[in-house]
């Protein structure tokens, strides 16, 4: 029987998945150890260093330990360093049974977490190989078809639905972290040569755009410091608020290294292996194999012009900012502006505009900022590195907090280009702030300008012809009852129901959607579903990976997903 939330406080017992052979042995553990170089580790939860009971045990707490762990307990940087701890801690826990060992993330000081709670595994797998080798992988998944055990692959941990936790064994990429520079990179079995950097599967994107930046190059990701660009994030899409101009991570990435389920050892891009290469631009991460490195296409080193503008936001003035976001954006979008807006603020870039020529663009929402007393700055900076330090660290999404996401690709027409759309659309916003106090996360990240080729890449069509993502963020708290629980993932449910009747021949990104979408399939692949199913049929003959609403799925009531809460409207 797999269960995730069990007590596992010795780490030897742990048993395995549904279709398993038999639960390992210490000796077949022991052997793998040896067969990976010793790097196969067992894991306690992050902060199990504050309690005095751990996975049923007593436990002496180490106050040294747990001080640290307080101080970087929302902080990226920290969460990326270890293997314990994901960016959203529900998925260090199990929901269903409440066993879990977090801190009050408003406050990780606060005692009443480790005095008033035990710390209880959860769904961190008990065991994970710090991999730094192709043959690592290669004996991992060796074992996993031996034994039939369910596993993970972790990259930075910043999964919103929970995909890179669970199982008995995990393999923690974060080591994978080469880096190289070419002017002249050429795709294995090409002639044409690109201006390119080849990532590692555990480069965060903060190491990526210095290093780029170094290069005197441009390298797109995502607005945050510590994704993996060759892990889940070019996998299922991509985007950068500059993908508006040059793409999605799908539509940069010219070739994989990967070993895929089937325990081979692949190059994929357009001359060899092209079927897969397709699948692994759009498919996800967890689905076709274990992706090594990937090389991204590189930009010139590019000034950028930016307007950060923010104002308090009442609730008076909020939809008068969302009209004038609305009514400017289709403009926004034909001048090469990207950006993350909201109720009362925006940042947003620029790489064609003169300054003088963004100036005058944002105009509108400068005056509406002023007005409510708010400030607003249209500057020159002279890289995306330039950018993303002075303006990224302090805006992008909390971590360390259990947050729920939903979203949706919201289509140009008739959102953008109709005065009943517009309407519409700043009607569903206005909704989610009155009804549910939650305000709209607004990405100008589609790849509005770029010049797509038809069926290249196979996330959903829908990115091709929408102009925005909105999103949202509902925040658990760390001793949330199962009642609450339910319902705010009800609340997240709610809302993404109002953005499918409003667009409901659309579709939504796979990393950042609701993780109880209905009809998953069509929402995040649509056409491409059925070719993607074949890919996996072929790459993972056995079957040795799953995860939740990835290509192939076995659902919800799969035991691997006990942990999950039935949130039953859906399914
Ligand atoms: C704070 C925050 C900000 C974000 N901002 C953006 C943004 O600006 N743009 C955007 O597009 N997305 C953004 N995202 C979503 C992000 O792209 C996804 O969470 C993505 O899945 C992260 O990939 P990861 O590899 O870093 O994370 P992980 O959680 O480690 O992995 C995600 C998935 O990929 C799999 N995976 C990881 N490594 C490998 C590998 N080597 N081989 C095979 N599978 C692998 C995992 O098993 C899992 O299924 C953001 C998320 C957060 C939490
Ligand atoms: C407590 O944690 C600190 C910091 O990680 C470590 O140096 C120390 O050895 C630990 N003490 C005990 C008794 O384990
Ligand atoms: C992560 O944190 C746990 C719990 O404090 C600790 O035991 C472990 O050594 C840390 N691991 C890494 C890789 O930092
Ligand atoms: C960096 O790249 C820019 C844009 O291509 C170019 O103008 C500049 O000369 C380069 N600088 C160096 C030091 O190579
Ligand atoms: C932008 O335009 C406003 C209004 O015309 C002007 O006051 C401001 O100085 C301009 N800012 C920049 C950076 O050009
Ligand atoms: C936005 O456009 C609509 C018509 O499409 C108009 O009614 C509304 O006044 C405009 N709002 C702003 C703030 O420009
Ligand atoms: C896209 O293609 C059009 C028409 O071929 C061309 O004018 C435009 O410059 C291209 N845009 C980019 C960003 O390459
Ligand atoms: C893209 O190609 C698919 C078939 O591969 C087709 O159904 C679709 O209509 C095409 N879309 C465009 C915009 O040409
Ligand atoms: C959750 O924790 C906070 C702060 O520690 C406390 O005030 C609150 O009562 C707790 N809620 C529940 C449901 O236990
Ligand atoms: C969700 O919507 C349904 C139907 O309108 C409503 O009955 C329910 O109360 C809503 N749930 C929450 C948590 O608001
Ligand atoms: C959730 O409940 C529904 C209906 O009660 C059931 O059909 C489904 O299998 C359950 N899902 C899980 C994950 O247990």
């Amino acid at each position: 029987m797999f269960l995730p939330g069990l007590a596992v406080h010795s780490l030897l017992l742990y048993a395995s998945g549904a279709s398993a052979l038999s639960a390992p042995t210490d000796k077949q553990w022991a052997k793998l150890s040896q067969a990976v170089g010793g790097r196969l580790y067992t894991s306690l939860p992050l902060a199990s260093s504050c309690f005095s009971t751990v996975n049923g045990q007593p436990s002496t707490p180490n106050a040294t330990e747990c001080a640290l762990v307080q101080q970087g307990y929302t902080q990226p940087d920290f969460r990326f360093d270890n293997y314990s701890a994901h960016m959203m801690p529900q998925w260090e826990t199990c929901q269903t049974s409440l066993q879990r060992c977090l801190l009050n993330s408003d406050n990780p000081s606060d005692p009443a977490a480790w005095e008033d709670h035990e710390c209880w595994q959860g769904a961190i797998a008990p065991r994970y190989i710090d991999v730094r080798t192709t043959n690592d992988i290669l004996e991992a998944l060796k074992f996993v078809k031996k034994t039939g055990i369910q596993f993970s692959i972790k990259a930075s941990g910043h999964d919103y639905k929970g995909r890179s936790s669970f199982g008995s064994l995990s393999l923690w990429t974060k080591n994978l972290n080469s880096l190289s520079y070419s002017a002249t990179f050429k795709p294995e079995g090409g002639h044409e040569t690109y201006s390119a950097v080849t990532t590692g599967a555990g480069v965060p994107t903060e190491d990526i755009y210095e290093f780029a930046d170094q290069n005197n190059v441009t390298i797109l990701g995502g607005y945050a410091s510590t994704i993996v660009e060759a892990g889940g994030w070019a996998q299922a899409g991509g985007h950068s608020i500059l993908s508006p101009v040059y793409g999605l991570g799908i539509d940069r990435v010219l070739q994989y290294k990967i070993v895929t389920f089937d325990g081979v050892v692949r190059t994929a891009n357009k001359y060899q292996n092209s079927d897969l290469f397709w699948a692994l631009r759009g498919g996800g991460g967890s689905t076709f194999g274990v992706v090594l490195e990937a090389t991204f296409l590189a930009e010139p080193r590019m000034s950028l012009r930016v307007a950060s503008i923010s104002f308090t936001q009442t609730a008076d003035n909020a939809r008068g900012f969302l009209e004038i976001l609305v009514n400017n954006s289709y403009k926004w979008g034909q001048e090469g502006w990207g950006g993350h807006m909201g109720p009362a603020s925006l940042i947003n870039v620029n790489p064609l505009l003169t300054l003088e020529e963004a100036n005058a663009s944002v105009q509108p929402a400068v005056e509406y900022a002023l007005a409510q007393g708010g400030k607003a700055v249209v500057e020159d900076l002279p890289s995306w590195q330039a950018f993303f330090t002075k303006y990224v660290p302090s805006a992008q999404a909390s971590v360390g907090v259990q947050t729920i996401l939903g979203s949706r690709l919201i289509p140009t027409d008739p959102f953008f280009t109709d005065e009943d759309g517009q309407e519409a659309l700043v009607d569903l916003m206005s909704k989610m702030i009155s009804t549910y106090a939650v305000n709209p996360y607004i990405i100008q990240g589609t790849p509005f300008l770029y010049n797509y080729t038809n069926g290249s890449t196979s996330a959903t069509p829908a990115w091709r012809n929408s102009l925005w993502q909105i999103g949202f963020h509902e925040n658990m708290a760390y001793n949330a009852t199962l009642e609450t629980m339910f319902s705010q993932y009800e609340i997240v449910n709610n809302i993404t129901a109002w953005m499918r009747e409003l667009a409901p021949d659309s579709g939504a990104y796979f990393n950042e959607a609701n993780p109880y979408e209905p009809d998953h399939e069509v929402t995040f692949w649509g056409e491409n579903y059925p070719t993607l199913l074949q890919l996996k049929n072929k790459y993972d003959p056995d079957r040795l990976m799953d995860c939740w609403m990835c290509i192939g799925w076995k659902g919800a009531a799969d035991e691997r997903y006990s942990c999950y809460l039935n949130i039953s409207s859906n399914f």
